[in-house]
């Protein structure tokens, strides 16, 4: 039984959508969930950055937290610093990506949005993954500063971007890969405006992949009692701090 916590890192509080199946799947363990919001947002930020910014997080879960995982729940932070962190640290370093394999296994035939930040779709990372499963019938959507207004909750601009941004695909759109783990936390909206269509994103999986991983290394907790879930942001407010760490609860309950 290994009691330690599993690290979470994201630029904000999109990652508790990563954090939920996980807790679900794995109830009994302990987590840490640091939001970087000091430095969002990520998508715009070169690789250098993100790298440089994601190692002293990891530095920090795994040297003063003392986690025995760390989960990028980020797929930025995933596609551009993920290979540099699993290089330099021993311990698994768990990532996501935008859920385009799904498609492909579900829905190939079906005409499809992959909505991400620019910096996840000018990877290397993505594009290896989009030219491998193409369906040719795909666009690709680079949301520069959407991550930025669902991490501040205003509501009226995100809808009126994400009208803006949509309008012109409902009715035709079948699927839809929410590549940024904040962009689940705008479903609904993306429903109003392009009707029936079905989500794609990777955290099921990445919950799935948490609990493999420490299976097959013997470290999951298994103690049968609900684990702990901490929650520190790096805004340099105290006021800001206290208003993420809310609405990161909130957001958990009801997610
Ligand atoms: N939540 C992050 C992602 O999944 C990024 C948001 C940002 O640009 O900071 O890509």
């Amino acid at each position: 039984m290994n009691n330690a916590p599993i690290g979470f890192l994201d630029s904000g509080i999109g990652g508790v959508t990563v954090l939920k199946p996980a807790q679900n799947l794995l109830p009994d363990e302990s987590y840490f969930f640091f939001g970087d919001s000091a430095n969002n947002p990520y998508g715009d930020k070169s690789d250098e950055e993100i790298i440089a910014r994601c190692d002293e997080i990891v530095n920090m879960l795994v040297n003063e937290k003392k986690c025995k995982a760390v989960v990028l729940a980020c797929n930025t932070a995933s596609a551009k610093a993920a290979e540099f962190l699993r290089g330099k640290y021993t311990l698994p370093i768990i990532a996501i990506e935008p859920a385009y394999k799904m498609v492909h296994d579900l829905n190939p035939d079906g005409f499809t949005l992959v909505m991400a930040t620019r910096g996840t779709i000018e990877s290397e990372k993505f594009n290896r993954l989009y030219y491998k499963y193409n369906n040719n019938k795909t666009v690709l959507l680079p949301c520069a500063g959407l991550a930025d207004l669902i991490e501040q909750n205003r509501q009226e601009e995100l809808r009126a971007y994400l009208e803006n941004l949509l309008c012109g695909y409902a009715g035709r759109a079948e699927n839809v890969v929410l590549g940024c783990t904040h962009y689940p936390l705008a479903k609904d909206i993306i429903k109003d405006i392009l009707g029936e269509i079905k989500f794609f994103d990777g955290a099921q999986g990445v919950a799935k992949r948490i609990k493999s991983v420490l299976a097959e290394k013997d470290l999951l907790c298994g103690s049968g009692k609900q684990g702990r879930v901490e929650f520190v942001d790096s805004s340099a407010d105290e006021g800001m701090r206290l208003k993420k760490k809310e609405r990161f609860f909130e957001l958990l309950g009801k997610y």
